[in-house]
């Protein structure tokens, strides 16, 4: 794991937008995997705004996002569908074919889930992952004691969780489904590239704990440590409760890879 600290949540969206564009020129066929939520939004803004300068090519790119809430159609202006198609997908001319959510209506959940990851299989699995961090620790829906070998199924959310996401419900954390699809803990683990952006002084503790304390699945992000190849871009105020935040920062400002990122980094 990488721990890299920017001064802002501006400058952590754009990293991450940047490296996002960088691995599309560098793999046209990219699988990225899809994350929702507040901190998304600035990311998804800039990758827009990369793509148009830059003219990315999405064509051949396919999304996978983490997860979608149970009972809510594709259509439903509070559904991760419909999130991805305003924020990313008609913005950079992604092909409805080739973004994938898991579809909470289903009539089987189950074999939905299971196809699922096939469909991620199919396409030779995901190579960057993005990933937002939970008020309660978990990564997509992995709420506490998801078991860290699970694979995409239904879930149901924390009482936090439901608080933490009523915004787009109204405000009314009784409004928000009790129920979600979400990858596994396993199944984000096997993504070969892994990208938490967390920002804000509210995710200052929990970052604290899922980065640098014991790996438990009361709090499904500490998983990352098992994961080769994840970097963890957060902001100062997100950072202000890390203990070892020197070593952070000495390890980023002599690790080659992150030189091509000297300009972005403060
Ligand atoms: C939601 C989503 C996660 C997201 C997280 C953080 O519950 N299922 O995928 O990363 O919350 O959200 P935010 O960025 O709004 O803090």
């Amino acid at each position: 794991m990488q721990i890299v600290i920017l001064p802002t949540a501006a400058n952590a969206e754009h990293l991450a937008a940047r490296i996002v564009a960088d691995r599309l020129k560098a793999k046209p066929d990219l699988v990225l995997g899809c994350a929702t939520g507040r901190t998304m939004e600035g990311i998804y803004d800039r990758l827009v705004a990369i793509a148009a300068t830059e003219r990315l090519d999405f064509s051949a790119v396919h999304t996978f996002n983490l997860d979608e809430y149970v009972g809510l159609a594709p259509s439903d202006p509070r559904s991760y569908h419909h999130y991805m198609t305003e924020r990313l997908f008609s913005r950079v001319g992604l092909a409805r074919e080739r973004t994938h959510l898991p579809n909470g209506v289903a009539t089987d959940l189950q074999a939905e889930c299971a196809d699922y990851e096939a469909r991620i299989k199919a396409v030779g699995g995901i190579d960057l992952q993005l990933l937002g961090l939970g008020s309660t620790g978990h990564i997509g829906f992995n709420e506490p004691l998801s078991s860290l070998t699970s694979r995409t199924r239904p879930k149901v959310l924390a009482p936090g969780t439901r608080e933490q996401n009523a915004e787009a419900f109204g405000g009314d954390p009784a409004s928000v489904p009790a129920r979600a699809l979400t990858m596994g803990v396993g199944t984000i683990l096997e993504a070969h590239e892994v990208l938490l952006i967390v920002t804000g002084a509210h995710k200052a503790d929990i970052l604290a704990t899922a980065a640098e304390g014991p790996v438990t699945s009361l709090v499904s992000a500490t998983a990352l440590q098992f994961h080769p190849r994840c970097h963890v871009l957060v902001d100062e105020a997100a950072a202000a409760r890390l203990q070892e935040r020197e070593y952070y920062e000495w390890t980023v400002r002599h690790e080659p890879a992150w030189e091509r990122y000297a300009n972005l980094l403060d």
